[in-house]
């Protein structure tokens, strides 16, 4: 373990396997403390083990959330605010894939609920505490999809194609980048989006067996893009870096349609009618 991320805190999405628990573990490297946002708690606490002797960083605790469920992420962000009083970095990894069209508690299809909106809401709760916290990160793993969004269908109810929801969803993570970004100019919090490329994970595994097959093939391990998410969220070099996103450590183009503001700013909007109303993000 090394002092460059002492005194600075941050939570990691999807902590529990795959990239995120391999970013959680870079992060801790770096002397970070380091929050585990896991949907299992057992399985949370056996990834904080592995990180705490393969690290020798014993600042790292798990703290249950399941971003299917829009309440769940509300009681995390209170149990958050009750122990911390600053966010430094915030990497939202915690995705899924699903084969058949499923609901979350709150009613919504799984794959938006959880990839998008999972990522809305859990970053919009803490903007008080990154503003304050300034100068702060976002960071948001995603892929290059070139899916454009049905806003008449948003969650596959009339015509639901897995993977092309699931690659809505991640068009989703680029336009909620883009202009959470743009918010936030000037206010020393940073949002960038992330391609991992192709990673050997669990994230597939109710894809087509060929598919899976293909992929794993071709696949690299999760430490080589956890080391470059590891690197965003603390080197200088990007620090004031905002709005793009990043491979390996290098901005790279998105598609030009995640550039509509218009699907951007509509995206925003059906997002906040969509997550609790009781409170104003
Ligand atoms: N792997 C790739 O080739 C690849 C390529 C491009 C982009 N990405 C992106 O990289 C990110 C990480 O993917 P990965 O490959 O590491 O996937 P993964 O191994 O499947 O990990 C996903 C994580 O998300 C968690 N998660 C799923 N549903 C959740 C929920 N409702 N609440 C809280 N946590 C939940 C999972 O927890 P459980 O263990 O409890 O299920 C798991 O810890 C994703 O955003 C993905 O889209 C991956």
């Amino acid at each position: 373990m090394n002092a460059e991320m002492k005194g600075k805190v941050c939570i990691v999405t999807g902590a529990n396997g795959g990239i995120g628990k391999a970013t959680a573990a870079a992060l801790a490297q770096r002397g970070a403390t380091v929050i585990l946002a896991c949907r299992d708690q057992a399985r949370g606490e056996a990834a904080k083990n592995e990180i705490i002797s393969a690290t020798g960083n014993s600042d790292i605790q798990v703290m249950r959330v399941d971003l299917a469920n829009q309440e769940s992420i509300r009681e995390m962000v209170t149990r958050f605010y009750a122990i911390r009083n600053r966010l430094d970095v915030l990497v939202n990894t915690a995705a899924v894939f699903k084969a058949q069209r499923t609901t979350t508690p709150d009613g919504l299809e799984t794959m938006f609920a959880v990839n998008h909106l999972g990522v809305f809401r859990l970053t919009n709760l803490l903007l008080d505490t990154l503003t304050a916290s300034a100068p702060s990160r976002v960071l948001v793993a995603t892929a290059p999809s070139t899916v454009q969004l049905d806003f008449d269908d948003l969650q596959g109810a009339q015509k639901f194609r897995p993977l092309w929801a699931f690659g809505a969803s991640k068009m989703c993570n680029l336009l909620f980048t883009y202009e959470l970004a743009r918010r936030l100019e000037g206010t020393g919090v940073t949002v960038n989006a992330v391609h991992p490329g192709l990673v050997k994970s669990n994230l597939m595994r109710e894809a087509p067996p060929m598919m899976r097959w293909v992929t794993q093939l071709v696949s690299s391990r999760p430490e080589k893009p956890a080391a470059a998410l590891a690197r965003l969220a603390s080197s200088p070099e990007v620090a004031g870096v905002t709005g793009k996103f990043f491979k390996d450590g290098q901005e790279i183009e998105s598609s030009p349609y995640s550039h509509d503001r218009n699907a951007q700013r509509r995206l925003w909007d059906t997002s906040v009618a969509l997550t609790d109303r009781t409170r104003p993000i």
